[in-house]
């Protein structure tokens, strides 16, 4: 079975490239040589053009000019480079916002932003569409056969929202569909009758924000549902004209890490890959910590599509929009190209490759610097993973197996964000999903990170960290997983409210899912932040942070019982059988070592294995691809102190040496590209 899936039919090789708006020099075009000449000595075969090019491209309204496309795109051609071409819409001309005001951005007060900035317009407008469509049409049609291009970068990083009439109107569209015209329906729905909010019209809806109404918890979500709905038709808007004039070429939108406005779930319908931009504050920390979350986001990208992804954006260096804009220290540029390499991306891209000389992002970190030489150690970094890329091509387009899963749903974070309950503060969506990710991450498991709504059949285990919203469809997903041999792992608030965020009657975790884990959850103690209770699992004690939730057994038995507190002895983690699977319920939040123990436990019941033969050492992980005949395993020291030494499955070929080995021997900041033999 030939199991490889290249998000870039055109070119399947591995995608070394950079950000490149070489309509900064469009004046002094000797350094467009130089960017050729550099571009082969960094080992590069690909960059990403026309980003935010409106303005060069269409100077005047209709009057258009790409003459310096033309030229760039033929120059990356004769140096054997591949080009991501990129439409335009992220930023526009002034021409167009002093002509047309309404494809300007309107702030929830409902004050229409001036011209500047980028990604500043509505996403509805009809004259905005209409200029995208248009400038979309022209590139197509102009470069959709050029032997260069081998994929759509549709605009820049989608994000926020506007509150101009347009987008209330459509907004209002949206609703009655959804509600079936029925304003009734809208109103049971939104629990109206609550402070007398009820609506007589749909006319009447606003959009949530700080003047309106934000105390209608449906409201918010179906906002943040519009938001997300109305972007993923924009970008229909977008690739509409591209598709028919180049249907064999992809698409792909450039997404974010932690990224909040959209569900990207969703939004990956319309795309045919996903790509990210990935910056993690590494060396703010430990290391091991932040490579975690960056991998959760890598195994998020290759699970949106289910194949590999290409990360568009890194910082061969530093950044320069953080609070402290550090250089990755010697060897780390490096390693997290490869780590995105072996959750799946079929790429390693940088932004940007040369240094602008003025405006905002002249101190952000690229492959050419003020200097505009390749002797820098930056450059040198750049290099080395090109030349690493090419020595491991044949893996590009292998996919990932993997037989773990986390949920992680928009919806829900959406959901819980918004209540009011539990602790305010803050409900650690986030860190909490992560903090299942890395009981796979550092036992070298490969996982993907999925909506509630996703097929699960292929996991052997599925965790479901803090599901608070639990519609009766996902519920029956869960139901049906457990029933035919899933193991499911589920956390307090599973099952609490509905689509609509209405509570579930008749106690939780509802939709028959207390059923499923044979218990009931009753109430949940929440824990000042110095406050700390314990549960312990065979006799060894645990400390637990922020939840406890009591919870009575109904047929679940109980794994860990809480060992202080006005629920002491209760069931803190219980265990079910249910039709061929198992359901597990973890009341409480742990510190990590709770995790720790009951993971160990279960991933040995289920047979679960890690992609390695010896435990790792802290701060090293191991993932795999494979096309089916062979597997590749990665394994990745992210300690810059110690060195590690890891026992492989079986003796494999080492691609970086040519070497059969047993173990895998890791330098401070090391890793091991490994082949089944
Ligand atoms: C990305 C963006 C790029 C550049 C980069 C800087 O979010 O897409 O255009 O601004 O950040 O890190
Ligand atoms: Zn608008």
């Amino acid at each position: 079975m030939n199991k490889k899936l290249p998000p870039c039919p055109a070119f399947q090789h591995f995608i070394h490239g950079a950000d490149y708006n070489p309509e900064q020099w469009i004046d002094d075009k000797s350094i467009w040589d130089k960017d050729m000449e550099l571009m082969r000595q960094a080992n590069c075969n690909e960059m990403s053009v026309g980003i935010f090019s409106w303005s060069t491209l269409e100077p005047r309204e209709g009057e258009f000019d790409f003459s310096f496309l033309d030229e760039i795109i033929d120059k990356i051609h004769a140096t054997g480079g591949k080009v991501i071409l990129a439409t335009p819409s992220g930023a526009r001309p002034h021409w167009m916002a002093d002509q047309y005001p309404e494809v300007l951005r309107v702030n929830p007060f409902g004050q229409r932003n001036g011209f500047g900035g980028r990604h500043n317009h509505c996403f509805t407008s009809p004259i905005y569409r209409e200029k995208v469509r248009k400038i979309n049409t022209l590139l197509a049609q102009r470069y959709g056969k050029h032997p260069a291009v081998i994929a759509w970068h549709i605009s820049n990083e989608y994000s926020g929202e506007c509150h101009c009439d347009l987008c209330k109107n459509a907004f209002r569209d949206f609703l009655r569909t959804k509600f079936d015209g029925s304003i009734d329906n809208l109103n049971r729905a939104y629990w109206s009758t609550f402070w007398s909010h009820t609506y007589d019209d749909f006319d009447q809806i606003d959009p949530p924000g700080p003047i309106t109404e934000t105390g209608i918890h449906g409201l918010n979500l179906d906002w943040h549902r519009f938001v997300t709905h109305q972007t993923m038709d924009f970008i229909k808007n977008e690739v509409a004209p591209i598709k028919e004039i180049t249907p064999d070429l992809p698409v792909t939108i450039n997404m974010m890490y932690e990224f909040y406005d959209l569900d990207y779930h969703k939004v990956a319908d319309v795309i045919d890959f996903a790509s990210w931009d990935s910056y993690p504050e590494w060396h703010n920390g430990d290391d091991a910590v932040i490579a975690e979350k960056a991998a959760f986001w890598h195994d998020l990208y290759r699970s949106l599509k289910q194949k590999p992804f290409l990360l568009m954006e890194s910082t061969p260096s530093g950044v320069n929009w953080k609070p402290y804009n550090k250089p990755k220290r010697p060897g780390m540029d490096v390693l997290a190209s490869i780590q995105a390499v072996a959750h799946g991306s079929d790429s390693v891209q940088y932004f940007q490759w040369r240094k602008s000389r003025g405006s905002s992002e002249k101190f952000h970190g690229a492959v050419v610097g003020h200097d505009g030489t390749a002797d820098t150690r930056v450059f040198r970094s750049v290099q080395e993973t090109g030349r690493i890329l090419k020595m491991v091509d044949e893996i590009a387009g292998t996919v990932t197996d993997a037989k773990a899963a986390i949920i992680f749903d928009w919806e829900n974070m959406w959901a819980l964000d918004d209540c009011q309950g539990y602790a305010n503060a803050g409900k650690k969506y986030f860190e909490t999903c992560y903090s299942y990710h890395n009981e796979f991450w550092k036992r070298g498991i490969d996982c993907d990170i999925v909506s509630r709504h996703a097929d699960l059949s292929k996991y052997k285990i599925v965790v479901a960290p803090m599901l608070y919203l639990t519609d009766g469809t996902a519920a029956q997903n869960l139901t049906s997983y457990i029933k035919n041999g899933g193991t499911l792992y589920a956390t307090y608030m599973l099952g609490t409210v509905d689509e609509n965020d209405l509570c579930h009657f008749g106690g939780i975790p509802g939709c028959g899912l207390k059923d499923v884990f044979g218990i009931t959850a009753e109430e949940i103690d929440v824990l000042y932040p110095s406050e700390r209770q314990h549960a312990s699992v065979d006799g060894q004690e645990h400390e637990l942070v922020d939840y406890c939730e009591v919870i009575n057994l109904h047929g679940a038995k109980p794994l860990a019982v809480y060992a202080d507190g006005w629920y002491k002895g209760l069931c803190a983690v219980s265990e079910h059988t249910f039709g061929k699977g198992l359901a597990i319920y973890q009341a409480c939040r742990d510190s990590g070592s709770l995790k720790d123990q009951v993971f160990s436990q279960l991933l040995d019941r289920i047979g679960l294995t890690s992609n390695v033969a010896s435990p790792l050492p802290h701060g090293v992980t191991a993932h795999s691809r494979t096309d089916g005949k062979n597997t590749y395993i990665f394994v990745e020291n992210y300690s810059g102190a110690d060195s590690a030494i890891v026992c492989l499955t079986t003796p494999m070929l080492n691609l970086l040496t040519g070497d059969t080995e047993s173990t895998a021997s890791l330098p401070p900041y090391g890793f091991g590209i490994y082949k089944t033999k």
